[in-house]
């Protein structure tokens, strides 16, 4: 279960005659003996009182939830118990590009994507030619960070989609825990990390649907909770690893979210990135790139040598990290259906702070 206090509010920390404030989240005084229900209700903030829901066990930790609500209300409303076969009727009658067409899209490639051990006994390959090797790579890096960290310790999943990263890292003993800022494979992951099955769906042939089962893993110590990692509802240095995986080219300032991130990293702790910089302005806009300092260096387009100069302090302050494995061009596939496929070449860095 998700201990509270190491939420903090993202709608009232700031900084103040040069001094980090920031409060920690609490539940609402309870007058029962049970132990508290993260299930549903709220979270509350011991500095501002600003309230953050709890929907299907996931906290919503975002600095406006108002916003927030009003942008994703038709998938946050979506019942999380709704079979496959009554959710392939909602998807065919989905317009193209609607909220709820676009959730589907993500889900099938990614649902595939995490769990191709599983996908393959029930008849979906994950990959054109077999499994491409993306997971025992991730596994074997994470493998060394947690021995390197000495066993145990907790660790932050960024952007954990339906969350395989968390399940590798709750294996390995690490408490985990998962932040994204999309409703539905946030409660998937938290679904599986509670031990449960998840029921979805996959394309099989173009258009046509297929039932797909995903198990969850069972006795882990990992929750996940809906948040953007621009503003992250955690306090400073309260992880000895933070893991982002193909995240960099996915927000709208990657320059901050490392800063973000490298923050939340304490001293000795490690890093784990990786990135196909498959930069779009969707995602990203060209300035934020990085901002300027991919120039610095030379490039054209920003990629694994700024990051690396980056995260070494070679071009702005903040940074001073020590690298400790590369590996280039890793691909990391994500499946439309069994005859079409997306190939990403990614490179993985990982680094002590
Ligand atoms: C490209 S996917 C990568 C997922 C997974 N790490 C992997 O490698 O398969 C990026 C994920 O990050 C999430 N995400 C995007 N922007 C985010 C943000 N600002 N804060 C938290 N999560 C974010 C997306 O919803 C998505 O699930």
């Amino acid at each position: 279960m998700l201990s509270v206090p190491q939420l903090i509010c993202p709608a009232c920390r700031r900084v103040e005659e040069e001094q980090f404030l920031s409060f920690p989240l609490a539940l609402p005084p309870s007058t029962s003996e049970e132990p508290a229900d993260l299930q549903a209700g709220v979270l509350i903030c011991t500095g501002c009182g600003h309230q953050f829901p709890i929907f299907d066990g996931v906290p919503l930790v975002v600095k406006d939830v108002g916003d927030y609500l009003e942008k994703h209300l038709p998938l946050l409303s979506l019942r999380s118990d709704l079979p496959p076969e009554s959710m392939a009727f909602l998807l065919r009658g989905a317009p193209p590009g609607s909220p709820l067409a676009q959730l589907y899209t993500y889900l099938n490639a990614y649902l595939v994507a995490h769990y191709p051990e599983q996908a393959r006994v029930q008849g979906i390959s994950a990959a054109p030619q077999g499994e491409p090797g993306w997971w025992p790579i991730v596994q074997k890096e994470l493998s060394s960070s947690v021995a390197d960290l000495g066993g145990g310790g907790r660790a932050l999943v960024v952007g954990c989609a339906v969350g395989r990263e968390l399940q590798i890292l709750a294996d390995l003993g690490m408490q985990v825990v998962g932040l994204e800022s999309s409703f539905i494979p946030a409660r998937i992951a938290q679904q599986l990390c509670r031990g449960q099955t998840h029921h979805g769906l996959v394309m099989h042939r173009n258009e046509q649907l297929r039932a797909f089962s995903v198990q969850g893993f069972e006795g882990t110590d990992c929750n996940v909770v809906v948040g953007d990692v621009l503003d992250p509802p955690f306090p400073a240095y309260s992880f000895d690893l933070v893991v982002l995986l193909n995240l960099i080219d996915a927000v709208a300032s990657p320059l901050t979210m490392l800063q973000q991130c490298h923050a939340l990293v304490r001293k000795g702790g490690q890093m784990l990135l990786a990135s196909p910089f498959h930069w779009s302005p969707v995602c990203t806009e060209p300035r934020e790139r990085f901002g300027d300092s991919w120039r610095a260096v030379g490039g054209v387009n920003a990629g694994l040598d700024v990051l690396l100069a980056l995260l070494e302090g070679r071009l702005i302050e903040g940074f001073r990290t020590e690298t400790l494995g590369l590996r280039k061009r890793i691909p990391w596939v994500l499946r439309r259906h069994e005859q079409s496929y997306d190939i990403f070449l990614s490179d993985m860095v990982r680094v002590r702070v």
